[in-house]
């Protein structure tokens, strides 16, 4: 029933298409997602990457509507994290004779553990070739984008990048290519991307993309959503090159979790002196947000102001939710603001400031507490601080 599509010559996507997906570890996906597998029908017919455990009979179907997989030759695994890899035990039971290529020996270490030490691996350093056929193949490896064993295949004779996760977006289409769909929504779900997966390890991604700027490429097939063909492989490595930079773009971002309204009210105040020191403001309440919504202009803040109300001597659940992935994604150089209110101890902005400092933020103010009387807040000196600190620049 799944049918195959052609990409190139000779080579096809046979990927799975998550429609329903929602979340993946925190991060919604509101367009659902794909995890993108590619054939390369050569001498020996070759599998790049595989797919999450449950979608391995689309996959296969998608391979059979080509070539029966039982004539598979090589399944390239580029990363072994299980959205790509949890498929491949039940894979490998319908192409049985298929060596594993895999990065050594990060890549080699995990697949032992998903399928057994008897099957045979062709481990690849980084820069190793491997011929199947007319096609030479090149891996390079890319770790920490964004897990230790990351490697991309290089096909020299096709001028195509199969890039795993980067360059990926969470985007379920009936299109494959970037260029066939709305490119405000695509660039969208890209950003998010790597706001929510590729943040923390910027550094080593700006160094998989300077090693990318060295080949010579027609097309990057990563392995989610999108295949960038053409003028868009300038259009992704120029904003991967500028999402790397984690330059702030001046915008401050407003988040609060709040009991019965006056940390809600604190924040609208913190809004308000942003704007009137003329700087771009986003505010969120927890109660109606998405988290990797706001780490996506997270991304792009100079400022991130964060409040709780104080309940049972911390932060409010949503906001415990908020802060765990704030520690592990902040992009470093921001200033922070911790606020909140309180009914007799003022724990939760003392907390959310050790947080944020952990994190990485400067944080110029003491945190901002106010009681839980929201006509007894002093809205002068809130926003006179925050004002203050906005001008400073
Ligand atoms: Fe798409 Fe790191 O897995």
């Amino acid at each position: 029933m799944f049918r195959a599509f052609q990409i190139s010559p000779d080579i096809y996507w046979v990927g799975a298409i998550e429609w329903n997906e929602r979340y993946i570890h925190g991060f919604s996906m509101p367009h659902g997602s794909t995890t993108n597998a590619y054939l390369i029908m050569d001498e020996q017919i070759t599998l790049i990457d595989t797919c999450m455990a449950g979608f391995e009979g689309e996959l296969l179907d998608r391979v059979a509507d080509v070539v029966d997989p039982a004539k598979i030759g090589i399944i390239i695994s580029n990363h072994s994290e299980k959205d790509h890899a949890g498929g491949l035990a039940r894979v490998l039971e319908a192409a049985p004779h298929a060596k594993i290529v895999t990065s050594d020996p990060k890549g080699l270490a995990i697949l032992k553990t998903y399928v057994g030490e008897e099957r045979e691996f062709l481990p690849m350093k980084s820069g190793e070739d491997l011929c199947i056929g007319s096609r030479t193949l090149r891996f390079i490896h890319t770790p920490m984008v964004h897990w230790p064993d990351n490697m991309v295949t290089y096909s020299e004779l096709d001028r195509i990048l199969f890039s795993n996760d980067a360059f990926g977006q969470f985007f379920a289409t009936s299109q494959r290519f970037a260029d066939e769909v709305d490119p405000c929504t695509l660039m969208g779900c890209a950003k998010k991307y790597f706001a929510n997966i590729i943040m923390p390890f910027a550094k080593q991604t700006a160094k998989a993309v300077a090693a990318v700027r060295q080949l010579d490429l027609r097309m990057v097939a990563p392995a989610h959503g999108l295949i960038w063909r053409g003028g868009e492989v300038e259009r992704i490595l120029s904003a991967y090159e500028k999402w790397c930079e984690l330059q702030p773009d001046g915008l401050a971002v407003v988040v609060y979790a709040t009991m019965y309204g006056s940390t809600a009210r604190m924040a609208q105040v913190i809004a308000e002196a942003f704007m009137a020191a003329g700087v771009s403001v986003r505010l969120y309440d927890l109660d109606v947000s998405d988290i990797s919504d706001i780490m996506t202009h997270v991304m792009d803040a100079q400022y991130v102001a964060v409040g709780s109300s104080t309940h049972n001597g911390t932060v409010l659940p949503l906001m415990g939710q908020f802060l765990t992935y704030l520690k592990g994604l902040a992009p470093k150089g921001r200033t922070g603001i911790a606020f909140g209110s309180y009914g007799w101890m003022a724990a939760a902005p003392k907390e959310i400031a050790a947080v944020m400092a952990a994190a990485g933020f400067q944080m110029p103010l003491e945190p901002q507490a106010s009681d839980w009387d929201e006509s007894t807040i002093n809205e002068d000196a809130l926003f006179q601080a925050v004002f203050a600190l906005a001008q400073q620049g």
